[in-house]
């Protein structure tokens, strides 16, 4: 497709979104927000609408706790590919060879029996022992950052996103002086999560992509020939009749998933802890304590705000009648603050009973594969982080990040010692 074709493609396709949002749809709404703007507002504004509110862009948007567990988990919906979320087709190609998108080609967007077959691979690696066996690396791995820290830093680009990186890395294999590469593409692949909106977009996904393509097909070749203790060894050797395609992209997935998502877990908690100060005290002194203040981050700020599923065939739902292919928006994050399903829900309570009902983990066969190990990093990082820094502070305004699907900051400024001597002053 040439480039002016596709710019322009982009072009109207913003201009409509941009229309729609004026008038109060729903869908455009949700894509279009300013990344500074508070999308709990907006959401609340959709529930008041009802259940099930129609889009004029062909969608309906819910915010209902019941309707996003229940169509999570019917097999009368399924899931697709950002083209039609990006509304422009887009396959990325290189001297006329398709290119894996770690993220879009995966089995995150696949359906069974290939969902099934590719998932089963990895399961293990995730499972309650297979954690058990690692925790004691991530404190390690936690204890190491901290240690570096002191006096005023970032708190989002020198710890919560340094942490996910390092125990992805050391899962999958990924050598340690390659992370910073790494970090860069989960970047560059998170922001277009939600779509691919312009022409310059769609040319950074591409060369990141090309890059991680050459540079994990290395990896997998070293494997092959090195196998180590480590998830791209074990589908190397183990599992060496998988195609080039699936190897490609569950090794990306899990790469880019695994922490583009719990750096954002870290960040929205240390966020959280900042608007609610007589949670830090307990959260600094109790690791079960840390983790219902985990669990509650997740609820009421999660990293992932929404998942689409498409209608296989013509259905009922809710009370509305969903052609084949129409989507439906499920608004996770708006689900956890449904009032039929938690008590006072815009409370922040760490010791709330029945926070892991929350959908930010997803519901039914796409449940995250990777929710043990961040409920336990984001629990371990954000105990001690305020076991080391009570006094931690904000020094600065938080930027956001600009996806829509994904919540959080992208710096944090903060100061530790010296708020740590003012606070020992204050509660002299
Ligand atoms: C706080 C951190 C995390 C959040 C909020 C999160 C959220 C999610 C959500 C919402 C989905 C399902 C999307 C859908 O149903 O459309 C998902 C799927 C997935 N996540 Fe996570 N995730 C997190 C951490 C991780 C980690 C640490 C890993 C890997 C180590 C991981 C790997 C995956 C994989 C492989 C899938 C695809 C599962 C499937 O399709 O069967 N995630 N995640």
């Amino acid at each position: 497709m040439s480039t002016l074709k596709t710019a322009a493609q982009f072009f109207a396709v913003r201009t409509l979104l941009r229309g729609y949002a004026l008038i109060g749809d729903p869908y455009a709404k949700v894509i279009t927000s300013p990344p500074n703007s508070d999308p709990y507002l907006m959401y609340e504004r959709i529930r008041a609408k009802g259940d099930m509110v129609r889009s004029k862009m062909g969608a309906y948007v819910t915010t209902s706790r019941e309707i996003c567990d229940s169509v999570l988990r019917d097999n009368r919906f399924i899931t697709a590919t950002f083209d039609e979320a990006s509304m422009v087709p887009i396959t990325l190609v290189k001297d006329g060879e398709k290119i894996v998108n770690p993220v879009q080609d995966s089995f995150l967007m696949m359906n069974p029996p290939d969902h099934t077959r590719l998932r089963k691979l990895v399961q293990p690696f995730f499972t309650p022992r297979a954690l058990k066996d690692r925790t004691g690396s991530i404190r390690q791995i936690v204890a190491t950052y901290l240690d570096k820290l002191d006096g005023r830093f970032d708190v989002v680009t020198e710890f919560a996103a340094q942490v996910p990186i390092q125990v992805i890395a050391d899962l999958l294999g990924v050598p340690n002086e390659d992370k910073a590469t790494f970090a860069r593409w989960g970047s560059a692949l998170a922001e277009t999560l939600d779509g691919v909106w312009s022409h310059k977009q769609l040319k950074d996904l591409h060369a990141t992509i090309i890059e991680y393509n050459d540079y994990i097909d290395g990896l997998m070749d070293e494997r092959r020939r090195n196998p180590k203790d480590d998830i791209v060894s074990h589908l190397v050797t183990e599992h060496a009749d998988l195609s080039r395609e699936d190897l490609v992209a569950t090794t990306g997935l899990l790469l880019f998933a695994g922490f583009e998502t719990t750096v954002n877990l870290i960040g929205n908690g240390v966020l959280k802890a900042f608007e609610n100060p007589h949670t830090v005290a307990p959260l600094a002194q109790s690791p079960e304590y840390a983790e219902g203040f985990a669990e509650e981050v997740l609820r009421l700020d999660p990293p992932v705000q929404y998942t689409l599923r498409w209608p296989k065939e013509r259905l009922e739902l809710a009370g509305v009648t969903l052609p084949k292919g129409m989507p439906v928006m499920l608004m996770l994050a708006a689900a956890n603050r449904d009032p039929r399903a938690f008590k006072d829900p815009l409370k922040f309570d760490p010791t709330r009973s029945n926070a892991r009902e929350h959908l930010s983990f997803s519901a039914g066969i796409h449940y995250c594969i990777g929710a043990g190990l961040s409920r336990i990093e984001g629990a371990i990082a954000l105990h001690e982080l305020f076991k080391r820094f009570p006094g931690l502070a904000p020094d600065g305004p938080v930027t956001r990040r600009k996806s829509k699907l994904i919540r959080g900051a992208l710096r944090l400024p903060v100061r530790a010692n010296e708020t740590k001597r003012s606070l020992a002053v204050k509660n002299s």
